[in-house]
């Protein structure tokens, strides 16, 4: 049977939590250039994996965004950064944890995928393997900001800025389904811990006969309950994607009871979204309309 066409559809998270109040434009402003740069790449006839992946890339080069340059550091002062991505056409994935000089985490991710071997590479041994592909590392200064330097200076754990993670889901033309998701992970984490976003599963799951998820929000939680995959679980057993992504969200917070956001897709092109926080920055774009839908 020839494939049906869908798409293009696109859908950016920028991570649930409050936002500090100077950064609610900015970070707006960011949200709509990355949903603007994965939908220019699908009307390309990209695949859903390159609109994800550039999506994502776009939120990383954003220091308003817990992701790549601008992520909140460890206990130590120090970056470690969570990434992972997967095809649904597929099921190809790829991820990395607790890399610490890596610009663009996502891209790192994706290679990992692409390479066809072990589909999750911490540590030294991701920045090994990112020299093995041409990756090149950069220096700390590059992904460490003032900002995030001096929350940490603070220590302040319940401050007015507390979101983390940005994700993104596609479809591209030939209906095939991507999700990608990058972190910093959560500020003052213990050194060495990988959360969700790395996770597939948990932070990210795609795949064509189910559909795409992206998770942001308290990594531990989100991994108990393998939000992605059980939020992908209720689509295929008949929900629509935002009773799927409110049902996900409930049973984590009736379970769990921490704080967490996901965007979801189905193989028709449907969204959902759901948080049990007080905001979560999300865009879409779908079927070649160039103004993206906002939502917080
Ligand atoms: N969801 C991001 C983290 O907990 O690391």
């Amino acid at each position: 049977m020839a494939a049906r066409s869908f798409g293009p559809v696109i859908v950016v998270h920028g991570g649930a939590g409050k936002v500090a109040p100077d950064l609610v434009e900015v970070r707006r402003a960011g949200i709509r250039a990355a949903v603007t740069n994965g939908l220019q790449l699908l009307t390309a006839g990209g695949s859903a994996v390159e609109a994800v992946e550039q999506a994502v890339k776009t939120l990383e080069d954003d220091p308003a965004f817990n992701a790549g340059r601008g992520a909140c550091l460890n206990r130590d002062g120090e970056i470690e950064l969570d990434a992972s991505i997967m095809d649904g056409r597929n099921l190809a994935a790829g991820a990395i944890g607790a890399v610490k000089r890596i610009a663009n985490p996502v891209m790192l991710a994706r290679a990992v995928m692409e390479a066809g071997g072990p589909v999750l590479l911490v540590g030294e041994g991701a920045g090994q393997f990112a020299a093995a592909v041409g990756i090149a590392e950069c220096g700390v200064d590059v992904l460490i900001t003032k900002r995030q330097r001096a929350r940490w200076a603070t220590m302040r754990e319940d401050n007015a800025e507390s979101v983390g993670t940005v994700g993104a889901v596609a479809l591209d033309r030939t209906g095939h389904l991507a999700a990608a998701t990058s972190t910093g992970g959560l500020l003052l984490k213990a050194p060495g811990r990988v959360g969700d976003s790395a996770l597939i599963g948990c932070g990210t799951y795609a795949d064509d006969q189910r559909g795409a998820a992206s998770c942001t929000g308290d990594g531990e939680a989100i991994i108990k309950l393998a939000l992605a995959k059980t939020a992908l679980e209720f689509l295929q057993n008949g929900e629509d994607p935002m009773a799927a992504a409110r049902r996900a969200v409930g049973e984590l917070t009736a379970r769990i009871g921490a704080e967490v956001g996901i965007i979801l897709l189905d193989r028709y092109g449907r969204i959902g979204m759901a948080r049990n926080t007080a905001q979560m920055a999300c865009a879409c774009i779908r079927n070649d309309n160039a103004d993206p839908e906002l939502f917080d």
